[in-house]
């Protein structure tokens, strides 16, 4: 997808290299517009250099190709990010005195404006008239994050995260294939308690499926996600459940199960528990230099959705995902097609984890195959992994 992304001067233009970035590792072409005042905060070169494309916003170099025009009707989506007061004020009067202000007027693409400011000039009745102005005209403006802003003070006016703006301006040119359909995702890594303090856990960060469900929903799907440990995690229009045990998960898998049309266990849950759990902080005083803990088997959710869609004859698709320390390519396939196996899923997606590779990182590396043996490689942003999940599945 082509998308212009016009920056505007304000001490929030340097986040745009984290938009740029994102956007260009998701494959997608950016050409950035900034303001000359814009250029007073990030350059011209750095912009470049990242969206790879030349970055020239005077309005009257190489005017044959009237730029203005050919930018805004080849656009697939515009963002503004970040976007001062001043900009919102002269795109709400439909001002077109840079390339920028032409190329937004030029355009039918869909336009996502991101305004970062002081809460005060967020809160003049002179930029809510102008948001409600551009608004009313369909452009998605966000709403800032509260938080630190340029001085010492808080309050409403950060930029978003880059993430989020991403996701919000992807959500205005989505292909919504799974429209109308139910997903449960999990998400995290499950902690089981040794004692009020102590747990035993694993690495997992919740990023592969927190991705899954967020472009899940973007494709139009009924998200619920379960999330085990994964903080106030929030993902606009999804609805998040915390289960942050195994036991916990499978009691809210059972209770949703018969209203999704698919199930897709990203979470990595621990296999055992502890079977007492010290209603009071092991004291290390008390115990020695030794501790013997015993563990007992976690239900396996996985396989228990997956007999349950068989016994009861429900129509879910279920995705699994294995976690291996395989080495190479090779070995990764073929502990993925013994997952496949033993766990009976329609597709299973294999990872390999060996030197934190994944876990917690923003890119992944998978091998998927579905129960007819079709193998298909991804690596990429979790994202990007998210999609190929999302089309195969969709394909099922
Ligand atoms: O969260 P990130 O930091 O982004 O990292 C992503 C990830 C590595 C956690 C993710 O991509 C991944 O591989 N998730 C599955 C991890 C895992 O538990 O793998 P496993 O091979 O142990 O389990 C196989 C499958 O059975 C998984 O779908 C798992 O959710 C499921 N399972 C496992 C044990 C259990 N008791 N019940 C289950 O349902």
């Amino acid at each position: 997808m082509r998308v212009v992304l016009g920056v505007t001067g304000g001490i929030a233009a340097y986040k745009a290299t984290s938009i740029i970035r994102l956007l260009t590792e998701a494959g997608h072409e950016v050409k950035v517009i900034p303001t000359q005042n814009a250029l007073r905060f990030i350059g011209a070169t750095t912009l470049e250099a990242l969206s790879h494309n030349s970055v020239d916003p005077d309005l009257y170099t190489d005017v044959e190709s009237v730029k203005h025009v050919e930018l805004g009707k080849s656009a697939d989506l515009i963002i503004v990010a970040p976007a001062t007061a001043s900009f919102l004020a002269r795109y709400a009067a439909g001002i077109a005195d840079d390339l920028l202000g032409n190329v937004l007027l030029a355009s039918n693409a869909p336009v996502l404006v991101a305004p970062a400011m002081h809460t005060e000039m967020w809160n003049n009745a002179a930029t809510v008239a102008n948001v409600e102005t551009l608004r009313a005209r369909g452009i998605e403006v966000l709403t800032p994050a509260a938080g630190r802003l340029t001085g010492e003070d808080t309050g409403v006016g950060r930029l978003p995260e880059p993430e989020e703006i991403i996701e919000a301006a992807l959500a205005l040119v989505s292909v919504r294939d799974l429209a109308g359909k139910r997903i449960l995702v999990t998400a995290g890594g499950t902690r089981e308690a040794i004692d009020p303090v102590r747990y035993i856990g694993n690495h997992s960060s919740g990023k592969q499926g927190v991705a899954i469900a967020r472009e899940a929903v973007r494709r139009g799907a009924k998200v619920t996600v379960l999330a085990a440990n994964i903080g106030s995690l929030q993902i606009s229009g999804a609805t998040v459940i915390a289960a942050d045990t195994a036991i916990e998960m499978e009691h809210q898998v059972n209770h949703l199960l018969r209203d999704q049309d698919a199930f897709i266990s990203a979470a990595a849950v621990s296999d055992f528990r502890v079977a007492e759990v010290s209603p009071t902080k092991l004291k290390r005083s008390q115990l020695g230099d030794q501790i013997n803990l015993r563990l007992i088997a976690n239900p396996d959710i996985l396989a228990g959705v997956v007999s349950r869609v068989r016994e009861e004859n429900l129509d879910v698709r279920t995705v699994g995902f294995a976690a291996e320390t395989a080495g190479s390519h090779w070995a990764l396939a073929e502990l993925a097609k013994a997952k496949l196996g033993s766990k009976g899923c329609d597709v299973i997606v294999a990872n390999d984890v060996s030197e934190s590779a994944v876990f917690g990182a923003e890119h992944n590396d998978a091998l998927i195959i579905t129960r007819d043996g079709k193998e298909t490689r991804v690596a990429g942003t979790k994202t990007a992994v998210a999609s190929v999940v999302l089309d195969i599945l969709a394909g099922l």
